[in-house]
């Protein structure tokens, strides 16, 4: 990016999980687990669980109010509003429709994102594209899960994973060397089959046999998808570093997609980053997919490891297959 174009940065943060926490001890009694099991190969202790009046953009309304909040940007003042998720409430319309209506947003565009867990990074690199272009100044951004509807709670080898969850956040142009500095999407579609709802879309449409035969949950082969996350997370961070002109040395916290303990610690040895250096919320939420990185992001931000000027990378995988990386130096809106 030449230096004299503007650059958007994140100007707002809000986060959102249900109150329900379901604990490795109670899958113990559900399905053939252990808590032991769960934490040494996932590092998983627990998850939240959505109530059953709570969808996708019930999550995903209060993260975005709470951004907005914290950014102190009125709705009036949205342009455009990107939803990433895998679990809308519906097919159509876009999750990101109801959001615009319930947040009060009128004349802003609004649309969802499907790019599997990597949809957040996604929505912060496309929305950051309208702003650097001059087509938008306030872009929202949300990832918003209900996984829990799309389980199968007797799948030992998907329930213990997933959890429900919203991250939000507000971008627009940031002053001086601070901002999104590069970003990189990537897709493997041959690995499509790897991490799948098989039923519900226009290939296998909802009927009494693909209810009774379980094809509208998360299908998935946990090995494939492991071995493509360690490599697509490393070649994810390196790539954004490349792209601006930064190296490992230049980074100074890393936001990685939380799917599971042992592929963010690869991702760290691989970037020499110290554990301290590196968001882990895995243990309390599960993968929460488009939200993970938002609430570990939050949560950075709160705790002070992330300060005005740190490289930050964030980088994930997810269903497509799809990976992405983003590089951010941060801008301290607060101060
Ligand atoms: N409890 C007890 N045993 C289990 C469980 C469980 N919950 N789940 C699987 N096992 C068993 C398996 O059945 C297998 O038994 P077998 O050898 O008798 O067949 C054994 O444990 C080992 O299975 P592996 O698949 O080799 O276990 P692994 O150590 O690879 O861990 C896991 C599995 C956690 C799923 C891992 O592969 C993983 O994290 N993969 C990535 C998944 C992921 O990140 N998905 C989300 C992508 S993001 C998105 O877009 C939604």
């Amino acid at each position: 990016m030449k230096c004299d174009q503007p650059r958007a940065g994140i100007v707002g943060l809000g986060t959102y999980v249900p109150e329900r926490v379901l604990t490795n001890e109670e899958l113990q009694q559900m399905v053939d687990t252990s808590d032991e099991w769960i934490r040494a190969r996932t590092g998983i202790r627990e998850r939240r669980v959505a109530s059953p009046d709570e969808a996708a953009s019930d999550l995903a309304l209060v993260a975005c109010q709470r951004a907005l909040e914290d950014a102190g940007i009125g709705p009036d003042e949205i342009d455009l509003i990107i939803a990433a998720t895998n679990t809308p409430d519906m097919l159509f319309p876009a999750t990101a429709c109801l959001l615009q209506d319930r947040i009060g947003a009128a004349g802003a565009g609004a649309f969802d994102l499907l790019a599997g867990c990597t949809g957040f990074i996604y929505g912060v690199a496309v929305g950051a594209q309208f702003i650097t272009a001059g087509a938008a100044r306030t872009v929202l951004v949300v990832g918003a899960e209900a996984l829990t509807r799309i389980i199968n709670w007797q799948d030992r080898n998907t329930c213990v994973l997933f959890g429900d969850g919203a991250g939000a956040v507000v971008l627009r142009e940031v002053p001086g060397d601070r901002g999104i500095l590069s970003t990189v999407l990537g897709a493997d579609g041959s690995g499509a089959r790897h991490l799948y709802m098989p039923a519900g879309g226009s290939r296998l449409p909802a009927s009494a046999e693909t209810v009774a035969k379980g094809l509208h949950y998360v299908h998935m082969n946990g090995r494939e998808v492991f071995k493509f996350a360690v490599r697509a997370m490393e070649d994810g961070a390196r790539e954004v570093l490349r792209r601006a002109g930064l190296t490992g040395a230049d980074v100074d916290f890393l936001i990685p997609h939380q799917a599971n303990i042992r592929i963010i610690e690869h991702a760290a040895k691989k970037m020499n980053l110290p554990m301290d250096r590196v968001a882990v919320n895995v243990d309390r939420y599960g993968n929460t997919s488009t939200a993970s990185i938002p609430l570990a992001l939050e949560e950075s931000v709160k705790k002070g490891k992330i300060k005005d000027g740190d490289n930050v990378v964030m980088v994930g995988f997810g269903a497509g297959l799809t990976w992405a990386g983003l590089l951010i130096r941060w801008y301290d809106y607060k101060k």
